[in-house]
């Protein structure tokens, strides 16, 4: 036969999935591995999502959305994000957030452009990248998790076309302050470039930080793609829905990419989502407190356990360092997977600068995160 896709073949098989194998078989299994909230997603999504099946909702969907989603979109956006959208050409509903990334890729990049990415960070960023022909210069993170701004100024080359950032982030929990966001923008502005922004996350900020979209910013509607969705924020990940938010051109680019590879976004999903965006966000206060506390209780535990690790301030994760035990990422989540049955995540499939990391959700109740902290101290002591 002739050779497949090199570009394809050349995305490794899931190192998350190589894990779960190993839990294949256990009903003891912890897993800290998950990237999906656990709370029940809000009832009126579901009813939204059901009646619109009951009202023989079965169809395409327009290419860009369900015209009432896109409004209350455009609503949202306006509002929360401070982003002067229009509904009509700046808004596309997607099939989740990835799908969104996947539409900012085909429509900014041609093949041998360079995409500056802070590393580690969320693992599709690398292989949209590679199945685009898009060269990712990826720039190690400071210790803290903030972006080595110099750095990134100085990776720039004729050929660089856009910087990506995702914040809150996946996998470091690093919430963009307000003097990282802005260097970037002047970076962005002073070498006419694209600023790709992942805020899957916005809802997920502690510590009294505030979520700023950079699209909100001075000069930046016009050379920012905001990729969001409805997944993190609703617990909704089998929904598949997400949006992006860009100028009409590339809203008209990512329209024509859409219609030609998936032909339009689960119809009748987009009226869950309708019903969801109804009932605003505060439902999420509750949920949010939960996030919070889980969040101290796994940053106390992992230090008490000998873990150097940085306090997260987004997202659910925490990505501690396994150098103090002499093991890489995969060495300690294989072991801790077969010794204490607790799945967490090697850090090495984050980029090329966490090998010697493991990520932790701890988007998971929390008797069972104190049991495997329990677990991973035991483990330790054992080494
Ligand atoms: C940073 C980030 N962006 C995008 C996504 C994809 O979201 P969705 O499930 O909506 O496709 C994820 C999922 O884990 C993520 O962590």
């Amino acid at each position: 036969m002739r050779e497949p896709s090199q570009r394809v073949s050349k995305a490794p098989k899931s190192a998350i999935r190589e894990l779960f194998d190993l839990a294949l078989g256990r009903s003891d299994v912890i897993s800290l591995g998950i990237g999906q909230p656990d709370f029940t997603t809000p009832e009126p999504a579901i009813q939204g999502n059901i009646n619109a099946l009951k009202n023989k909702i079965t169809m395409y969907a327009p290419t860009r959305g369900v015209p009432e989603l896109l409004e209350l979109l455009e609503k949202k956006v306006n509002t929360f994000n401070k982003i002067n959208a229009n509904w009509r050409d700046n808004i596309i509903v997607t099939n989740g957030g990835s799908q969104a990334i996947t539409l900012a890729f085909a429509t900014i990049f041609n093949p041998g452009d360079e995409l500056i990415i802070s590393s580690p960070n969320f693992l599709s960023y690398f292989y949209c990248a590679l199945f685009f022909g898009v060269k990712v210069v990826e720039v190690e993170r400071n210790k803290n998790f903030s972006p080595n701004i110099e750095k990134i100024r100085n990776s720039i080359t004729s050929k660089t076309k856009a910087i990506l950032i995702n914040s809150p982030n996946n996998p470091t929990g690093h919430v963009l302050n307000q003097t990282e966001l802005k260097k970037i923008v002047e970076i962005i502005i002073e070498n006419d470039l694209y600023l790709i922004t992942d805020e899957v996350y916005e809802n997920y900020i502690y510590d009294g930080l505030k979520h700023v979209s950079p699209a909100s910013l001075n000069g930046m509607f016009e050379r920012t793609i905001t990729v969001n969705a409805m997944s993190k924020s609703f617990s909704a990940t089998g929904f598949r829905i997400g949006y992006a938010v860009a100028s009409k051109e590339i809203i008209d680019l990512m329209e024509k990419f859409h219609q030609y590879t998936v032909a339009g976004t689960n119809h009748a999903a987009q009226y869950g989502f309708i019903e969801a965006l109804k009932m605003g966000i505060n439902f999420f206060e509750e949920i949010y407190q939960s996030f919070d506390k889980r969040r101290n209780l796994v940053y106390i535990r992992l230090k008490e356990i000998g873990f150097d690790l940085v306090k997260p301030h987004g997202a659910f994760y925490v990505m501690p360092s396994t150098k103090n035990f002499n093991l890489t990422g995969k060495e300690f989540s294989q072991k801790l997977m077969k010794e204490q049955a607790v799945a967490v995540v090697p850090g090495g499939v984050f980029g090329s600068f966490s090998d010697h990391m493991i990520r932790i959700s701890y988007a998971t109740e929390i008797e069972k995160i104190k049991e495997a902290m329990n677990r991973i101290e035991k483990f330790i002591h054992k080494i």
